[in-house]
């Protein structure tokens, strides 16, 4: 029969154990919580203020059943205490106030993460949580096609919901990553005259990317039903699949592709770009990827890894690809034909790396 100290441990090394597994298990719940305050725009609402907000206020402003208030009060004590919001001790009564984090939650800041998370967070793309053991048994490609009976692409290419929701998602990631990468990284655009964007999506990384760089002129790639941006300069959109053609160039840029992709499909998108960016005279140009280089030092930046670790199943749970390590990345280099490469990990989570052929 099993003891209270457990197997072998003490009684504070159960206790630890029943707090971690407790706190793996309510997990979501952090990730449900933001979701609802995107959705009642407690941020918005605590900007436009302007300064610290009661409960009350807070209550009066989202305009929610006033006999919930009480659950607007446990909701912001979850909220704070994962430092989405932080709470100003004033003399009279508690008030709520802005973070950095929940800055990227304000709907009218350019740089904000709410399409992303809206997107992450809708059930089409949360359910399929609940079928990745059923996956590991089945012959489906992933657990998204497990429960929606077709692989991503595919029921994107069908389903306007969530065409406009990735659509929108991706974009307001490119705001978010190209003013870094165009701010911290211009060393790797400048001098470049044509660039191809493959799985561009709307056109509007490209479009930041050419209106700091006037001189580079830019294609964007993508599939047929992907909408584009109307009326940009420098910028022209090609419909087509970058597994059968990629425009010539002095460079392609793949931002978040390779990751959707196993190595086999890699080494084949590689190779287009290589003939794309290998003009007659052999004089080749580069490609420049943004993605994640996976760390998995967990004694270093350990929240980093987390969340890297955490795209990496997404990956596996929304498409066939995965986050790489250094020497992943470099040996799909090799494989596709190139000869060298440069990491800049200049964004965070994510890295610009130029390959060379
Ligand atoms: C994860 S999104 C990245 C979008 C954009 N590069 C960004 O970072 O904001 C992947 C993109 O690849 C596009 N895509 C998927 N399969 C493709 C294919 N066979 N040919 C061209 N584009 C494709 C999708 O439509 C989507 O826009």
């Amino acid at each position: 029969m099993a003891s209270a100290k457990g197997v072998n441990g003490s009684r504070k090394e159960l206790l630890d154990a029943h707090a971690h597994v407790s706190n793996q298990i309510f997990n979501f719940i952090n990730s449900m919580s933001l979701k609802c305050a995107i959705e009642l725009g407690i941020a918005d609402a605590i900007h436009k203020h302007g300064n610290p907000m009661t409960l009350s206020q807070l209550a009066d402003a989202l305009h929610i059943n006033k006999a919930k208030s009480d659950g607007l009060h446990r909701l912001m004590r979850v909220l704070v205490h994962s430092k989405l919001f932080d709470k100003a001790e004033t003399t009279t009564e508690a008030a709520y106030r802005l973070t950095p984090a929940s800055r990227l939650l304000l709907r009218d800041e350019s740089l904000n993460m709410v399409p992303f998370a809206l997107t992450i967070l809708d059930p089409m793309l949360v359910e399929p949580w609940l079928h990745v053991s059923e996956w590991f048994r089945d012959d489906s490609v992933t657990s998204f096609a497990t429960k929606h009976g077709m692989p991503f692409w595919e029921l994107q290419g069908v389903n306007a919901r969530l065409n406009n929701l990735f659509t929108a998602a991706m974009a307001c990631d490119a705001d978010f990553s190209t003013t870094i990468l165009t701010n911290e990284c211009s060393h790797v655009f400048r001098g470049l005259k044509s660039m191809v964007d493959v799985g561009g999506g709307n056109g509007a990384t490209a479009k930041a990317i050419t209106d700091a760089f006037p001189g580079l002129k830019c294609t964007v790639l993508d599939l047929p039903h992907v909408p584009t941006l109307e009326g940009c300069e420098n910028l022209s959109f090609v419909s087509g699949d970058m597994f059968e053609f990629i425009p010539h160039a002095d460079a392609v840029f793949l931002k978040h592709i390779l990751h959707d992709w196993s190595d086999e499909e890699c080494v084949k998108i590689l190779k287009k770009c290589k003939a794309a960016i290998t003009p007659s005279n052999g004089n080749g140009g580069k490609v420049i990827i943004v993605e994640m280089v996976l760390d998995d030092n967990k004694e270093q930046k350990y929240e980093a890894t987390e969340t890297q670790l955490c795209f990496d199943l997404q990956m596996m749970m929304l498409v066939t690809g995965k986050e790489r390590t250094e020497r992943e990345w470099a040996h799909l280099f090799y494989v596709a034909g190139f000869q060298k490469y440069s990491i800049s990990p200049v964004l965070g989570l994510r890295s610009a790396i130029e390959v060379f052929p």
